[in-house]
C-alpha cells in the first residue's frame, strides 16, 4: 500500500508552478458533453478526479484524446448513453456535474448517489430543486435518480445555500432549455466564472457569473472551442502555508491573485509577508507567526477547501487560534489526526479552538479527505521524527505531483511502499 512519509523539513525555498484547477476543470469536462464538435482543452491538471471524469464521458459514449502536458481533446457527437456507470459515480463525487449537461442533450439522465471526500452529508437538493424548475421530472429509488424531460424550459431559481455544485448543475442544464434562467443567490466562485467563460465560447448566453445572480438565455446549439483551465487556488494557498508554517520563502506561480485575498489576508494577519508580483505571489514566513481566527464562507469568504492546512499552520501561531466551519457540517476529521501529532485542538460544535505554538512530533496518521491529507504534510514538515500518512489516494485526488513539487522546495518528504503485514 502507497504511503507518503514527511520528515522535518528546513525552511521551504524556491518556486513552484500551480497546476490548473481542479473544480474548475471538473465541471468544464462535465460540460464537453453539451456540445457536438471538438473541445480542445489546457492546463488540465493530471488528478484521479480528471481521470475519472474522463472515465465517465468515456462511459458515456464521447471520444476522450489525451494529447500530454495538461491538453485533451474533447468529442461528444456520439454520445449514447445517459447512465453513469456505479462505479464511477462511487468514487467521486463531482460526477453528478454530468446530470446538467446529460439532461440538457439527451432529455435523460440517471445516476446513483455520489461519493467522493466524507466531509458531511452533502445532500444534492438544491441541484434536484433546479433541476425541476426547469421542467425535469424526477424520480429518486434506492440512491439512484432519474431525471428526464421532453423539453427544458427557463425558469428563476433561487438557491438557499450558494451550493457551488448546484450553481454549476443549473447553469449547464439551461444553457439549451427554451427561454430564460436566473439563479438567485448563486455560488460566485472563481470556478464558476471559469465555466461561465468556457460555455460562452461554445456560444452559449450566459451572464453574471461572478456574482450572485447568473442568467442563462438558452441557444440551439454549441460549438467547439478552445479553453484553458484557471489556476488552482487552493493548491497556490497549501503552498503559500507550506512557505508560512517551515519559516520559509516561497514564490508561487502562475496565480491569479485576485482569487486569493482571503487567504493572502490571513498570512499577513500572522506576520508574513505576501508580495504580488504579476502572476506570481511570494510569502516570506513569519519570524513568531500570530494567532488568528478564521472562519469559511462560500467565496469570497474564506475557503473551506484552506480551513484543514491553516489549522495545521495554526498549531504553530502562538496564542489561542479558532477555525470556524460554517459550510460543511464534519469537517473537523483532520483534528484526531493533527492530535496524534501533539496539537492541542479542541472543538466545539463548528468551532475548533487550536492553542499553538507547541511542537509537534511525527505519528502514523490517516489522510481522511483530500484537503485533511495536505494539511497532514504541512503539519509532518515541522514535526520531529516521521510522520506516516495512509489513505493518500485522497490527496492524489486533488495534487499534481505532490511529492515533487514539495522536494523542488528541500522538503524531505518520499512516497512509500508499505507491506501491511
Ligand atoms: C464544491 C467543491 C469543494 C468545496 C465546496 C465548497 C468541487 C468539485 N468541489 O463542492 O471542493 O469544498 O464546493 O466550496 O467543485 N448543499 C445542500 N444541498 C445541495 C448542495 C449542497 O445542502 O443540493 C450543502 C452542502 O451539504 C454543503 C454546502 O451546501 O454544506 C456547500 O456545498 P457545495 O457548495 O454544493 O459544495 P460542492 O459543490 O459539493
Amino acid at each position: 500500500m502507497e504511503k507518503i512519509l514527511v520528515e522535518k523539513s528546513p525552511a521551504l525555498k524556491g518556486k513552484v508552478r500551480v497546476s490548473g484547477a481542479k473544480n474548475a476543470a471538473l465541471p468544464i469536462l462535465a460540460a464537453c458533453l453539451l456540445g457536438t464538435e471538438d473541445i480542445y482543452l489546457e492546463e488540465v491538471p493530471n488528478l484521479k478526479d480528471v481521470t475519472i471524469m474522463c472515465d465517465v464521458l468515456e462511459s458515456l459514449g464521447c471520444k476522450v484524446e489525451r494529447l500530454g502536458e495538461g491538453k485533451l481533446i474533447i468529442n461528444s457527437a456520439s454520445l449514447n448513453s445517459y447512465k453513469t456507470p456505479f462505479e464511477l459515480m462511487s468514487k467521486m463525487r463531482a460526477s453528478f456535474l454530468v446530470m446538467g449537461p446529460l439532461l440538457a442533450r439527451l432529455g435523460n439522465t440517471e445516476t446513483s448517489l455520489p461519493g467522493g471526500c466524507s466531509i458531511g452529508s452533502r445532500p444534492i437538493d438544491y441541484h434536484l430543486k433546479g433541476f425541476r424548475a426547469l421542467g425535469a421530472e424526477i424520480e429518486e429509488d434506492f440512491g439512484n435518480i432519474h431525471a428526464s424531460a421532453d423539453k427544458l424550459v427557463g425558469s428563476r431559481i433561487y438557491l438557499d445555500f450558494p451550493s457551488v455544485g448546484a450553481t454549476e448543475n443549473i447553469m449547464t442544464a439551461a444553457v439549451l432549455a427554451e427561454g430564460e434562467t436566473i439563479i438567485d443567490n448563486a455560488a460566485m466562485e472563481p470556478e464558476i466564472v471559469d465555466l461561465s467563460n468556457f460555455l460562452r465560447k461554445l456560444g452559449a448566453n450566459v451572464s453574471g457569473a461572478g456574482t450572485s445572480t447568473i442568467r442563462i438565455k438558452g441557444v440551439e446549439k454549441l460549438k467547439g472551442a478552445r479553453h484553458s483551465i484557471i489556476p488552482d487556488r487552493i493548491e497556490a494557498g497549501t503552498f503559500m502555508v507550506a512557505a508560512a508554517i517551515t519559516g520559509g520563502d516561497i514564490l508561487v506561480e502562475n496565480v491569479i491573485t485576485n482569487h486569493m485575498k482571503p487567504i493572502m489576508a490571513k498570512l499577513v494577519e500572522t506576520g508574513c509577508q505576501v508580495i504580488e508580483e504579476g502572476e506570481n505571489v511570494r510569502v516570506i514566513a513569519a519570524e513568531n507567526p500570530k494567532a488568528i481566527d478564521i472562519k469559511t464562507l462560500p467565496y469570497p469568504g474564506f475557503p473551506t477547501d484552506m480551513q484543514a492546512q491553516f489549522m495545521a499552520y495554526m498549531t504553530q501561531c502562538k496564542g489561542t487560534n479558532v477555525a470556524i466551519e460554517t459550510v460543511f457540517e464534519n469537517r473537523f476529521m483532520h483534528v484526531e489526526e493533527l492530535q496524534k501529532m501533539g496539537a492541542d485542538i479542541k472543538i466545539d460544535g463548528r468551532s475548533a479552538i487550536i492553542t499553538g505554538g507547541k511542537p509537534l512530533s511525527g505519528a502514523k496518521v490517516k489522510a481522511s479527505d483530500l484537503r485533511a491529507g495536505a494539511a497532514l504534510i504541512l503539519a509532518g514538515l515541522v514535526s520531529s521524527g516521521k510522520t506516516i500518512i495512509s489513505d493518500i489516494y485522497h490527496i492524489d485526488r486533488g495534487y499534481e505531483h505532490i511529492e515533487d513539487k514539495f522536494r523542488g522546495l528541500g522538503a524531505n518528504i518520499t512516497r512509500i511502499e508499505v507491506d501491511e503485514d
